[in-house]
Formats: structure tokens, C-alpha cells, sequence
């Protein structure tokens, strides 16, 4: 589930998709309802749509008639986007959806002409710095809000503890900042850049968190991201194979019988272009 064409699996999407709705920051949702336009159709673009799981969130959220222009580089997951709608507005008002099957690192400003809000959901740190740079100055020159959540931020915490679980997270942390043929993905530095980015551009950034916070109900979900976790930690630093084998069993068992909570840390992102820079 990470960049360079590995492809997100739609039932991971699925297992994640509650745990993402629980744990993205609703006041965020709230200030955006105050800033959009109050009169005629929002045009909403979502990057890196995945199954539209954003959409199902948000657009219930919000008032008035809304158009989503999905887009994902996976045309599988866009097929499921496009049968698994977001329904109504939050007044009844219709909500419409198109997929563009895209790359979302080459958009061009006329992409995003007339939006009214661009959103990413769990993408952000799958991207190299130089990608983030020009997505953020394309979504900056939309002159809208923009709305980044569940970007990862490399924090976690596993309760029981562990000895082990600190090794892990490392291994973990150095296997997002991996480099691959694109250049250095930015993992959990993703945050900071587009923090940075956002605020040289001059637009005001609304930072939340959004931990997920899985216990005995996420058995399944906990047990996957665990099993994710722990293989990525060793595909980076191999011998920690043998150092993690009993451990991992063990921390399996415990996850998929609901004996693991699991605090993964993220941040959501508002930005709000500032009023007098909105048309430069
Ligand atoms: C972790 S998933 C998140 C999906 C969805 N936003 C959600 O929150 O459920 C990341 C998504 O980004 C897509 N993606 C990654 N890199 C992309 C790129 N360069 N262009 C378009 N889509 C991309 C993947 O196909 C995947 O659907």
C-alpha cells in the first residue's frame, strides 16, 4: 500500500474506511462549511480517491448541490468509487460523481479550473518532496480550500508495550522515506512539507489530529496495520526477521483477539486561501 505502483488493495481501503471516518477531525468539515461558496454547485476534486471513501465522509457534511471529480490512478478502485456514492447533501441537495482515471502528480492548474474545494485523503505521504511541491502549488493556484487528511505523522503506540515495538517503528518510519525510482518518498515528513509549502504560498493551514485509535472493535483492522507494520519494518531492515519473529507472532495473536490497542497518529490539514491572495 505504498507509491511506485504498488497498488492499495480495495479491501484494505474497506477495513479502514470506518476507522478513517471516526478518527478525521469533524471542525475542519465545520470551518469549510463556512467558508464555501453559499450560492450554485460545488465542484469538489478528490486526489487519490481510492474507493471514494472521502466523498462518503464529506459530502454529507456539507450543504448544497455538490459535483465530486474522483480521480485515482487505479481505474479497479475508481469502478468501485463510482458505484459506491456519497448520497445527499446534508440539506437533500444532490451530489453528482465523475472518476478521471489520472496521475495525480502531473495535474495541470486547468484540471482543477472552477474548483470550489480539492481533497486528499491518506495520500500525501506516498509522495516524493518534489511531487508534494507541485501538487501544492496547483492546488494553491485553485485558489480554493483544500482539505488533507490522514496524513501519517510517524507516531504510534502499542499498548501492551514492547521492547520491540520502538525497533519497528523505526524500521517502519525508515521504510515510508525509502527511496524508490521517483526519489525520496516523504512518509511522515509529508505534514511538515505541506505545511511549509502551503505557508510560503501565503494561505492560512488549520492543522488537526486524527489518531486512530483501535481497540477491541478493530480487531481486524488492528491486526492487518500490525501485519503491514511489522512487514514493511522488515523489507527495510532485514534482520530484524529474525529479531521480531516470536514478537510478531505474539502481537498478532494479541491484535486478532482485540488484546492490542493501537494508537496510530495522524494530522488533517485545512487550507484556506487567504481572501486577498485568492485571485493572484
Ligand atoms: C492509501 S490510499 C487512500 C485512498 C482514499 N483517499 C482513502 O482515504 O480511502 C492512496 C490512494 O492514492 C492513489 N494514488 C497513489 N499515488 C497516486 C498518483 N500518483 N496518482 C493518482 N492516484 C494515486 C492510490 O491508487 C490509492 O487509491
Amino acid at each position: 500500500m505504498t507509491a511506485e505502483g504498488i497498488r492499495v488493495s480495495r479491501e484494505w481501503l474497506a477495513l479502514r474506511e470506518p476507522a478513517d471516518a471516526a478518527a478525521r477531525a469533524p471542525d475542519l468539515a465545520e470551518q469549510l462549511r463556512r467558508r464555501l461558496p453559499t450560492a450554485g454547485r460545488q465542484l469538489i476534486h478528490d486526489l487519490g480517491c481510492g474507493t471514494g471513501a472521502m466523498g462518503r465522509w464529506l459530502a454529507p457534511r456539507l450543504p448544497g448541490p455538490q459535483h465530486w471529480v474522483l480521480h485515482d490512478r487505479d481505474a479497479d478502485l475508481l469502478a468501485i468509487a463510482a458505484e459506491d456514492l456519497p448520497g445527499e447533501a446534508a440539506d437533500g441537495a444532490a451530489v453528482t460523481v465523475e472518476t478521471r482515471q489520472s496521475d495525480i502528480t502531473r495535474l495541470d492548474p486547468g484540471d482543477l479550473a472552477g474548483a470550489t474545494l480539492i481533497t486528499a485523503s491518506a495520500m500525501l505521504d506516498l509522495l516524493t518532496g518534489e511531487e508534494l511541491a507541485g501538487l501544492v502549488t496547483v492546488c494553491a493556484g485553485a485558489g480554493c480550500p483544500v482539505l488533507l487528511t490522514m496524513s501519517v505523522v510517524g507516531r504510534v503506540d502499542l499498548n501492551p508495550a514492547d521492547p520491540l515495538d520502538a525497533d519497528v517503528a523505526a524500521a517502519f518510519d525508515a521504510h515510508q522515506r525509502r527511496t524508490t525510482e521517483r526519489g525520496r518518498l516523504l512518509g511522515p515528513d509529508a505534514v511538515a512539507v505541506a505545511l511549509a509549502g502551503f505557508d510560503r504560498l501565503g494561505a492560512e493551514v488549520l492543522v488537526r489530529p486524527s489518531p486512530w485509535r483501535l481497540g477491541a472493535s478493530d480487531a481486524d483492522l488492528a491486526a492487518q496495520w500490525f501485519t503491514g507494520w511489522v512487514g514493511a519494518a522488515c523489507e527495510q531492515q532485514v534482520e530484524l526477521f529474525a529479531e521480531t519473529g516470536a514478537y510478531a507472532r505474539r502481537r498478532l495473536a494479541e491484535a486478532t483477539a482485540g488484546q492490542l490497542a493501537v494508537t496510530v497518529d495522524h494530522a488533517d490539514l485545512l487550507i484556506l486561501p487567504r481572501p486577498d491572495r485568492a485571485s493572484e
